[in-house]
């Protein structure tokens, strides 16, 4: 083993809640040593979601990551619900005052690893064996295996456990500390990539009797598709006719003069979907953050978003107490965070619930009179917005 390396804070992970962590411990001045188990380009090459809140929208303008997003995201004013026979138009700046934008998180992980290239601090991509020791002592490490097969030990002042759902950091928490709250659902998501032009201005949420649909996309020429199937569904039994077909027809293609285009399929994955909150998102000097504390359900795009939401908080409660000596944010960062957490989980899950059918006709009939609600009621399309398009970070 060689000498320790000994940083700040060790951050494990290099997704957009690793990366942007360290970017912003950067601008306060605190070094830290970043790990992350896949290559760089596996990393960049995940498709992943693209909405971002306006509050996400202003973080990473205001530290410096914004001009891409501006220049080549794209604002989005609403979203469409869409069930058969109607579709309504939901305006958050209408309603709440703030906007979302379409913006890729592959080129969010693109900027925030240009932004640590140029930072000039240690990352090590391809580790293997990492593993979080004495997190509730003042001399936490984190020890792994470099890319050359080199074991290595990093002494920090904190450890920020940003790797994923997967990774390793949430079980340092003791079996007698941990708690985990879950839900699954009986669908998953049977997302495609495709290269054409999206045929709408903003995103539709449809609920059909067939299962939901949705029409989100990446760019002017780059369409991205959702269809509810089953969590075992074989991907097999869905050639691209088959895709387009069953997106048409969820997605009300001939109504009022609308029409899907279809383009050719360059990526087809099913998406298993779940609720899941571990905490607390603290122990000793041992913070989580992102997928690694929590998942939602992808109806209303909140995990990308709360991960940020979660490090923006996170790198406030470490500045204040590595450079000013006040612990009380890190003491208080998983109650903090977590508050912000169940108000996304809940969301996600009312989303996910209002537009998935079960085949129970009762369920359907619920579900279309809250549809008519929130398409009709000034008060429950605020709700619906103010969720949306993000509640201030630090709520
Ligand atoms: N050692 C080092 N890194 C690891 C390990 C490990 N043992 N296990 C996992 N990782 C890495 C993963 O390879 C990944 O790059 O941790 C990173 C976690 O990144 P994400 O999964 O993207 O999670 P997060 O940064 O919290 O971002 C949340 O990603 O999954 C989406 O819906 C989610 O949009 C949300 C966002
Ligand atoms: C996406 O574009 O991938 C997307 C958009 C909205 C969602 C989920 C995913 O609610």
């Amino acid at each position: 083993m060689n000498q320790p390396i000994r940083t700040r804070v060790v951050v494990v992970g290099a997704g957009p809640a690793g990366l942007l962590l360290t970017h912003l411990l950067d601008r306060a001045g605190i070094d830290t040593v970043l790990l992350e188990n896949r290559s760089p380009d596996y990393v960049l090459g995940r498709i992943r979601a693209g909405v971002l809140e306006s509050s996400s929208v202003d973080l990473l303008t205001e530290v410096g990551l914004g001009d891409r997003i501006h220049a080549e995201g794209d604002e989005h004013r609403g979203i469409y619900l869409h069930w058969p026979g109607e579709k309504h138009h939901l305006d958050f700046v209408d309603h709440v005052g703030r906007s979302v934008w379409i913006y890729g998180q592959t080129e969010v992980t693109k900027d925030l690893m240009a932004a640590r290239e140029r930072a000039g601090q240690q990352s090590y991509y391809e580790v293997a064996d990492v593993t979080l020791h004495d997190v509730d002592t003042d001399r936490p490490a984190v020890s792994f295996t470099d890319a050359d097969g080199t074991p290595r030990r990093v002494e920090a002042e904190a450890v920020a456990g940003c790797d994923g759902f997967h990774g390793p950091s949430r079980g340092a928490l003791p079996d007698d500390v941990r708690r985990t709250w879950e839900r699954t659902y009986p669908y998953a998501w049977l997302g495609v990539l495709a290269d054409v032009a999206p045929s709408t201005d903003e995103l539709i949420y449809s609920w059909h009797p067939d299962g939901f649909a949705l029409h989100s996309m990446r760019s002017a020429t780059v369409s991205r598709l959702y269809l509810q199937v089953r969590p075992d569904e074989d991907l097999a039994q869905w050639p691209d006719d088959r895709v387009w077909e069953a997106l048409a027809t969820r997605l009300g293609h001939g109504e009022d003069g609308w029409t899907l285009q279809s383009g050719p399929i360059t990526e087809k994955s099913v998406l298993p979907m779940r609720s899941f909150v571990a905490t607390p998102m603290r122990h000793g000097r041992l913070f989580l953050a992102g997928d690694a504390a929590h998942i939602v359900p992808p109806a209303g795009a909140k995990g990308l978003n709360l991960a940020i939401a979660d490090v923006c908080l996170l790198a406030r409660a470490l500045t204040a107490w590595l450079v000013d000596g006040s612990p009380g944010l890190a003491e208080s960062y998983s109650d903090d965070a977590l508050r912000r957490v169940w108000r996304c989980t809940h969301f996600s899950w009312w989303m996910t619930s209002m537009l998935h059918t079960t085949g129970d006709p009762f369920d359907e009939q619920l579900q279309l009179s809250q549809l008519r609600w929130v398409t009709t009621s000034e008060a429950a399309a605020a709700g619906l917005a103010e969720n949306y398009a993000g509640l201030p970070i630090g709520f």
